[in-house]
């Protein structure tokens, strides 16, 4: 059952690295953030990383000069984001859907979104919306094609998303992503939308 942490830590105590684990920060954060910077995301700003995993996005944002909090519900990736990037980021263990931290002025969503029940999808958009500022941005990185597995990760249309994310926040931007790390190439579509 995704929607505890124990489903997702014995796959980190199990696999130690996990399938989605690149090793390192997906090429998407740099196609995201040049989306996202003429839109008012300016170093400084406080984002948050849910679903974290062993950290590579967040440490990755935070080299750019964000303030970053690198969020996720299963212990032992916490403890493996704080193990590779020490407290350059501000980690904690938390649910997304409950934790009492933020608000933050953007998201940065890379495999937290599709690693949902589907069933869950409007109130994960509906909490993206409460940990955000007036106006902070939701940035994600989705699947539209999963090659037929079951999930997760889940596959979505980009329609579909246009739908459940306009409830909350004005899309900006909702493409296919142009920089996808080779093994996930043509497969991933890219959001930037603000919060309403
Ligand atoms: C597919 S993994 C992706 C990890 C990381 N983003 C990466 O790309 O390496 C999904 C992550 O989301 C976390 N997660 C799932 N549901 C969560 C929730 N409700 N609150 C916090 N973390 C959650 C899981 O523990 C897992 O680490």
């Amino acid at each position: 059952m995704t929607i505890f942490p124990d489903y997702w830590n014995r796959l980190y105590e199990e696999e130690g690295r996990p399938g989605w684990d690149m090793d390192g920060a997906t090429p998407l954060v740099r196609e995201l953030l040049e989306l996202a910077r003429p839109l008012g995301l300016r170093p400084g700003c406080g984002l948050v990383v849910p679903g974290c995993g062993y950290g590579h996005d967040a440490a990755e944002l935070e080299a750019q000069g964000f303030t970053v909090t690198g969020l996720d519900f299963a212990p032992l990736a916490v403890q493996g984001a704080m193990h590779r990037y020490g407290n350059r980021v501000a980690w904690s263990q938390a649910d997304w859907f409950t934790t009492r931290l933020g608000p933050w002025d953007a998201i940065f969503d890379h495999t937290c979104f599709v690693a949902m029940d589907p069933i869950r999808r409007p109130a994960y958009v509906e909490t993206c919306a409460h940990r955000l500022r007036l106006g902070g941005l939701w940035m994600a990185a989705l699947f539209h094609d999963v090659k037929g597995k079951p999930g997760p990760p889940h596959a979505i249309e980009i329609a579909d998303l246009r739908r459940l994310a306009e409830a909350h926040f004005e899309v900006l931007y909702l493409a296919d992503a142009t920089e996808s790390h080779p093994r996930r190439a043509g497969r991933e579509f890219l959001l930037v939308a603000k919060k309403r």
